[in-house]
């Protein structure tokens, strides 16, 4: 469906014999669940057929008895191998998606961000040759920082190539910041291209001013950083964005956002119409400001910041009556050698923190083993939203015809987080020590089985490089 062309089948192919049966388990889709038994050839669902139904004759059969098996995770929020400022991250592709499967994810979208004076056009077909590399799946979002009289043609041009999502900042000025005109201009073009735009919302003259406020107490140190882009920041530019796509009549797509504020503020606009969305991260979910208090607090630098614990809690309460979206990642990759060189001025040391492997136990521990969500809520954020947002229609849904990428998981068992269980390029994970859940027990995608107890079977540089269909005129999640 999603995908330019179907994986051959990974089995000597023989019409009568399936390459893999996934029997015994409860499916979850977003909105519902079913005991069924999954079958699967050539890379796709062939059919889910009830448990009472004689198992078919299949190369593979899987017992998922007890489990649950949901769709393969949809990461719409990536950063892989990228120099953001003076620091390149660490992983590649082939090293990201690695990760992402043993995390369950078989699809990441990666941005692609002009280097300084680079068209986002070429910026797109860069990233393109390198996620040739890739593991699993990969979509791009485009990124445009300044509109000029190229900007519209070079939006149509990415569309047809298969970006319909692009980035915009509305911080780190002198570097990627959008002004509000270039908003404007491209939430339109990129409207009429069947897109949506996707918004880092933080309104940069409050963080510069309460940076430099910062800076004039000695306070810009990683152990302040939560200080340095407050709340506030987040809401305003959050506000501004709306309104400007409530005028244009486009829909728009707020990256990471970390407060109630910022939230309500985009449920409101959807009661007037406005096709807004709301992402968020696990570490948003999970993790407070107290770690910027610790000795290691620059591990935990990233933009927007962790929030007081008062504000995780109620942007978790927003995550379970279904005011969030989806949950992407925000995945980046830096040693804490990088994070420590500039500890001293948050606004030079690179933030963002990995997680692309750590996406499922950590969403699923803190919303559905913690709080209580249903897990079918916890698919259409981990996959089945992230799909739709992102025009890729075969994924993030367990039916007939959808790709075969597929997670099984037991939810009743646990696991301490360690670095050194984990295959991302960075030398830390901000969860070490945090019992987990939702652990993927097997992976399968594109029909194969990559995770497995006995461990991970590369599938080598299969990812597909997938293109993002127009999105319909309506809400979508
Ligand atoms: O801290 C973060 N999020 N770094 C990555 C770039 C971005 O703003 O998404
Ligand atoms: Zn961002
Ligand atoms: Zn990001």
């Amino acid at each position: 469906m999603s995908s330019p062309q179907p994986h051959p089948p990974s089995q000597v192919a023989d019409p009568r014999v399936a390459d893999l049966v996934v029997k015994g388990g409860t499916v979850v889709n977003a909105g519902a669940r079913t005991e069924a038994t999954v079958v699967i050839s050539g890379g796709r669902i062939r059919a889910l057929l009830d448990p009472s139904t004689p198992v078919p004759a299949a190369t593979r059969v899987i017992d998922a008895t007890g489990r649950f098996v949901i769709p393969g995770g949809v990461d719409p929020h990536c950063h892989i191998g990228q120099r953001l400022g003076a620091y390149s991250q660490l992983d590649d592709y082939a090293g990201a998606s690695v990760a992402a499967l043993w995390g369950g994810t078989t699809t990441v979208v990666d941005f692609a961000i002009p280097d300084p004076g680079q068209k986002p056009v070429d910026a797109v077909r860069d990233r393109r040759q390198l996620a040739v590399e890739a593991r699993c799946d990969t979509a791009l979002h485009g990124c445009v920082v300044s509109w000029d009289d190229t900007t519209a043609d070079q939006i149509a041009l990415m569309a047809d190539e298969g970006v319909r999502t692009i980035k915009m900042f509305t911080t780190y000025r002198d570097t990627v910041m959008a002004g509000p005109d270039t908003v404007l201009e491209v939430l339109r073009a990129l409207h009429e291209q069947g897109g949506i735009a996707y918004v880092h919302a933080e309104a940069d003259h409050v963080v510069e001013d309460a940076q430099a406020a910062a800076a004039t107490e000695g306070q810009v140190d990683a152990g302040h950083h939560h200080e340095t882009r407050p709340e506030l920041a987040e809401s305003a530019a959050v506000e501004q964005v709306l309104a400007t796509a409530e005028h244009v009549g486009a829909p728009v797509y707020f990256v990471h956002q970390t407060t109630p504020g910022a939230v309500d503020r985009v449920r409101a606009a959807r009661r007037r119409g406005v096709r807004a969305y709301t992402e968020t991260c696990p570490h948003y979910l999970t993790l407070d400001e107290n770690r910027y208090l610790g000795p290691d607090a620059e591990r935990f630098v990233c933009c927007p910041p962790l929030r007081h614990p008062a504000t995780v809690d109620a942007l978790g309460s927003r995550a379970l009556v279904g005011d969030i979206d989806t949950l992407g990642s925000d995945h980046c990759c830096y040693s804490t050698g990088q994070k420590l060189e500039h500890r001293d001025d948050v606004r030079v040391m690179p933030n963002g923190l990995p997680g692309v492997e750590t996406r499922l136990p950590v969403g699923f521990t803190r919303l559905v083993a913690d709080r209580g969500m249903p897990v079918e809520r916890f698919v259409a954020l981990f996959a089945t939203n992230p799909a739709r947002l992102n025009g890729l229609p075969g994924k993030g849904v367990i039916a007939p015809g959808a790709d075969a990428d597929l997670v099984v998981l037991d939810p009743t068992a646990h696991r301490i987080a360690a670095v050194a269980d984990l295959h991302m390029q960075s030398d830390y994970t901000p969860y070490e020590g945090h019992a987990l859940h939702g652990w993927p027990e097997t992976v399968i995608y594109a029909g194969r089985v990559v995770v497995d107890p006995d461990g991970f079977h590369d599938p080598g540089p299969t990812g597909r490089p997938l293109h993002a269909a127009p999105l319909p005129e309506h809400f979508i999640t």
